[in-house]
C-alpha cells in the first residue's frame, strides 16, 4: 500500500493520525523531533494497530537532514506535515522560534515534496486564520485575517507559501485543514494528548483538575455577549479530526480534488461555550469540577465554530462523536496517566 510520511506523527493529532492511516492500510512513516512528544507514543501507536511502522528521529530545520531524507524515499505518495510548535501564548513570547521552527521546516519539506513523483501534500492549519470571524458559522470564504499570535501568523503564512508553489507547480495538490478545537483521546486510551508544562488549553486543563492534578480551573471571563457570558468554541473529537486528514489524503491521492489548493474547515459545525464543556466533563466524570470565573485572557476571541457543509459535502467529511463523546475519552485518557 502507498507509503504515507506523517512529519509531527508522535505529537497529539499526528498519532492519532497515524492510527487512521494504518487501520486503512496505508504504509506510514513518521517524522518526529521529539521536541513536544516523546518516543512511548510510537508503543501506544503500535499497541493499538499491531501494525508495523516505520519511525526517523530528525530535525526538520535542516536543510540537508531533509534533502538526505527525501533522497532515500522516493516511493512516499503523500505528506501529512503536522511537525510546528503550536502553544500561542510562547508564540508570543519567542516569535523567531515559531517562524524558524514553523515556516523554514514547511519550506524545506514542500522544496523536497514537488520533486516527487507523486506531490500530494496534506497541511496542518487551523481555524485562528479567521480571528475573529464576523459571522457564525464561519466558512472557508470567511476573511483571513490579521493572525492574533504569531503561531497563528505561521498559519496563514503556511497557507500563502501552499497556494504560490501550487501556483507555480499544478503537478502538486494541496488541501490545509482548518482545525477547530482537537479535545479528546483514542478510545483504547493508549494515545492522547501529553501533559507536558501546565496546559494552556481548556480540557486538560478540565481533566487535570478533575485528578487533583491541578487545584482549580480558572474560567477567562463570563462577561462576553454570548448564552451564558463565557467564549464559544466549536470541540471535535481528535479521532474525528485525525479521520478528516485519511478522507482528505484519498482526495488526492485519487485525484478528485477539483483544484490543486484546497482548504477545508475542519469542526462539528456546533458551538460549545466554557461553562458546556464544564457540564459535559461532570456528566461523564460524574464529579464536581472545581472552577472559578477570573478575568478574560489576552487574545481570546468570542465565539468560533465552523461551517462544515464544504467538509461535509465536498470531502465526504462529517464528525461522529459528540462533545460527550470526547470528553469521556479525554477523561478516560487522563485517568490512566
Ligand atoms: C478554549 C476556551 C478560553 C483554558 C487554541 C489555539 C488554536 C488551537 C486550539 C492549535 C477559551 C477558555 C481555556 C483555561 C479557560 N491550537 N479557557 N480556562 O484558545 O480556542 O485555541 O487552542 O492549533 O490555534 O488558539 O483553545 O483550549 O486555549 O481555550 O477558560 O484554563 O477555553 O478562554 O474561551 P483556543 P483553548
Amino acid at each position: 500500500m502507498d507509503k504515507i510520511l506523517v512529519t509531527g506523527g508522535l505529537g497529539f493529532i499526528g498519532s492519532h493520525t497515524v492510527v487512521e492511516l494504518q487501520n486503512k492500510g496505508y504504509n506510514v512513516i513518521i517524522i518526529d523531533d521529539l521536541s513536544n512528544s516523546s518516543i512511548n507514543v510510537l508503543d501506544g501507536i503500535t499497541a493499538i494497530t499491531g501494525k508495523k511502522l516505520e519511525f526517523e528521529k530528525l530535525d526538520l530545520k535542516n536543510k540537508q537532514t531533509v534533502e538526505a531524507f527525501f533522497l532515500k524515499h522516493q516511493d512516499i505518495k503523500g505528506v501529512i506535515h503536522f511537525a510546528a510548535s503550536k502553544a500561542v501564548g510562547e508564540s508570543v513570547e519567542k516569535p523567531l522560534l515559531y517562524y524558524e521552527n514553523n515556516i523554514n521546516t514547511l519550506v524545506y519539506v514542500l522544496q523536497e515534496v514537488q520533486k516527487l513523483k507523486n506531490s500530494n501534500f496534506i497541511f496542518s492549519s487551523s481555524c485562528t486564520v479567521y480571528g475573529q470571524a464576523e459571522k457564525m458559522p464561519i466558512s472557508e470564504d470567511a476573511p483571513v485575517k490579521q493572525a492574533e499570535s504569531p503561531y497563528g501568523n505561521t498559519k496563514k503564512i503556511g497557507e500563502d507559501i501552499i497556494t504560490d508553489a501550487c501556483k507555480v507547480n499544478p503537478k502538486m495538490k494541496a488541501i490545509s485543514l482548518r482545525y477547530f478545537n482537537p479535545i479528546g483521546a483514542h478510545k483504547t486510551a493508549k494515545i492522547g494528548e501529553l501533559p507536558i508544562g501546565v496546559p494552556q488549553n481548556l480540557v486538560p486543563f478540565i481533566t487535570q483538575t478533575g485528578v487533583g492534578m491541578r487545584e482549580q480551573l480558572s474560567v477567562f471571563g463570563d462577561d462576553y455577549q454570548t448564552k451564558d457570558g463565557t467564549c464559544i468554541r466549536d470541540y471535535i473529537h481528535v479521532v474525528d479530526l485525525a479521520k478528516a486528514h485519511v478522507v482528505a489524503l484519498q482526495r488526492l491521492l485519487q485525484n478528485k480534488n477539483k483544484s490543486n489548493n484546497e482548504v477545508f474547515n475542519i469542526g462539528t459545525g456546533k458551538g460549545s461555550s466554557v461553562l458546556e464543556v464544564i457540564q459535559s466533563f461532570e456528566r461523564v466524570s460524574n464529579k464536581k469540577l472545581n472552577y472559578k470565573i477570573t478575568s478574560r485572557r489576552e487574545g481570546d476571541v468570542v465565539s468560533a465554530y465552523a461551517d462544515t457543509h464544504k467538509a461535509n459535502n465536498e470531502l465526504g467529511w462529517k464528525a461522529e462523536s459528540s462533545l460527550d463523546d470526547a470528553m469521556l475519552s479525554a477523561w478516560k485518557w487522563q485517568q490512566q496517566l
